[in-house]
């Protein structure tokens, strides 16, 4: 079953261009993109929503953080993204024109199905779940549903459910835009080609595995490390650095960059990798000067770099050039290296990739 690949989570990061594909396929015809695909009722519920609530656990709730970034971005609505556990026990105030959104791959996650239910008995009827289980609990208690078509997900450690979820988000992101803030038409089609392209695009992440199992050695008899990203990459750095906990037991936290001086600069020396995701966008100038201040406390820096990047290797700086810059969806290829980072530093390290431990892959009980 496993074919190529000597675990399910190879594999499945491996399935990725496939998973998206699949996930897309109403994007092959030439069409305009059409609400229906959340349900039949999607097109009035959108048309009433004034703002989005997100709720989900663990690389389910990056993928609603990386989204809350393209909804204000795209749609000019304010976007929330609550951790179920948290939402679940917290005395919130329900706005009933809110979009509450939960996004779980499994469908059964016992806290993500209590914070929907929570939600509804505070008013809430206009819910959309995102999930990778038709059938699943979750799936049967919204009023509408994206089905990301990842296919079963074995590995315990999130990977094709994540990037499928956050291409459901990118189109539910569209949708939001045409109907609450006139998404011009070309913008729509570029996006859309966009979309179209990211399996492509994903393809060639995927083909810088042997320069990342390579970087794979360096983490390895590491106790710890940190992730930086700015903007929609910050919840990427956060579920890089998940995934690197999850499967190598490296104690790995993620920090916007621009918070680095506020306390976690105090960790920085010589036995501290520092991933940064550094795609080549509005923010390369500030996170450049916040490699600076890692360079300068001797720090390792592992820089993921895109597109006509002016970030090179240099003193205590070693730079993975990615294939291309991807614009909004940047995070999507950014995720898949460090999901193969995580993997390799694992498999050097001789853990149980797909069965971490103490981890089970659906938490059916809080
Ligand atoms: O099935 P769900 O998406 O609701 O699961 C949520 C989390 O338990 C899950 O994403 C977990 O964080 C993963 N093991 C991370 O790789």
């Amino acid at each position: 079953e496993l074919g190529e690949f000597d675990h399910y989570m190879q594999k499945e990061i491996f399935e990725q261009p496939q998973a998206l594909s699949n996930t897309l396929e109403m994007l092959s015809g030439a069409g305009q993109l059409q609400p229906g695909i959340f349900g039949a009722e999607a097109e009035t519920i959108f048309q009433h929503v004034d703002s989005v609530l997100i709720i989900a656990c663990g690389t389910s709730s990056y993928a609603g953080m990386t989204a809350k970034y393209w909804i204000e971005q795209v749609a000019g609505i304010p976007c929330n993204v609550e951790i179920a556990s948290e939402y679940r026990y917290r005395q919130s105030v329900a706005n009933p024109r809110q979009l509450v959104v939960v996004i779980s791959q499994s469908g059964e996650t016992a806290d993500t199905l209590a914070a929907l239910h929570y939600a509804k008995e505070k008013g809430h009827t206009y819910t959309l779940a995102i999930c990778n289980v038709p059938e699943s609990a979750i799936v049967r208690e919204t009023a509408l549903r994206f089905i990301t078509r990842a296919g079963p997900e074995i590995g315990v450690a999130s990977t094709k459910a994540f990037t499928t979820q956050l291409s459901a988000l990118f189109l539910l992101t569209l949708l939001l835009a045409k109907i609450k803030s006139n998404l011009p038409q070309e913008d729509e089609k570029a996006y859309l080609d966009e979309l179209r392209h990211l399996p492509v695009a994903v393809e060639k992440v995927l083909a810088l595995e042997p320069n990342i199992k390579i970087w794979a050695q360096y983490f390895a008899n590491k106790q710890h490390a940190l992730f930086l990203g700015r903007g929609r990459h910050y919840p990427i750095a956060q579920e890089g650095a998940l995934k690197l906990k999850e499967i190598s037991y490296i104690h790995a936290e993620a920090y916007p960059a621009g918070e680095l001086k506020h306390g976690p600069l105090a960790l920085v020396d010589q036995e501290m990798p520092v991933v940064v995701i550094a795609p080549n966008d509005e923010l390369l100038e500030k996170l450049k000067s916040n490699m600076q201040e890692v360079s300068a406390r001797g720090g390792q820096l592992y820089v993921f770099a895109d597109g006509d990047s002016s970030v090179k290797n240099s003193a205590g700086m070693q730079v993975m050039q990615m294939p291309e810059h991807y614009g909004l969806l940047s995070p999507v290829l950014h995720v898949v290296a460090l999901q193969l980072l995580a993997y390799h530093v694992a498999l050097v390290k001789g853990t149980d990739v797909d069965k971490p431990r103490n981890l089970a892959k659906s938490v059916t009980v809080e």
